[in-house]
């Protein structure tokens, strides 16, 4: 038996370091926030995605009183973005998220599912997708999905 390490590299912002494009995108995400429909969690999540040619997609979390029929934030935006422009690829992604009005101090970062969903277009386009973790104390980067899902599953294991 031998045991391997995996490491995470992420980049660690304060928010007045940030470049100019994540912090143009965060703002879209803070501000997606507020249409939230989350009576039920009174989580507020946003999202912003960018794609190669400049398009900017937004999302927020949208809930369900049947729990799990709800979508959170960030595949609203990709799914949005997926079924507006099929072809272009998504470059970075930036969450934020509130409750309480309270934007989150730790960066929020996104669940299983939403990993797996932005995985697809980084196989898919041969991308990396930029993924900024809003906090109000600092914001985390990530340089490519991969990085938070390091143990892949996609299509090219599928007979
Ligand atoms: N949520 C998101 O929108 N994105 C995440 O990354 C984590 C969770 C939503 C789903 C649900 O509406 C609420 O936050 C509480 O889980």
């Amino acid at each position: 038996m031998k045991e391997i390490q995996i490491t995470t590299p992420i980049q660690v912002y304060k928010a007045d370091e940030l470049p100019e494009e994540d912090r143009e995108l965060v703002d879209i995400a803070k501000q997606m926030t507020l249409t939230s429909y989350s009576p039920y969690s009174h989580f507020q999540v946003g999202a912003a995605l960018r794609l190669r040619d400049g398009q900017i997609f937004k999302g927020s979390n949208q809930e369900n009183a049947a729990y799990p029929v709800g979508l959170c934030a960030e595949r609203t935006a990709f799914f949005a973005a997926g079924a507006n422009a099929p072809k272009v690829p998504p470059v970075s992604i930036a969450i934020a998220a509130q409750t309480g009005g309270k934007f989150s101090e730790t960066p929020i970062a996104p669940c299983g599912s939403c990993r797996q969903a932005l995985l697809e277009a980084e196989v898919r386009f041969q991308q990396h997708i930029r993924i900024v973790l809003y906090g109000t104390e600092s914001i985390w980067v990530a340089r490519s999905v991969r990085d938070l899902l390091p143990l892949t599953f996609d299509g090219s294991q599928l007979p």
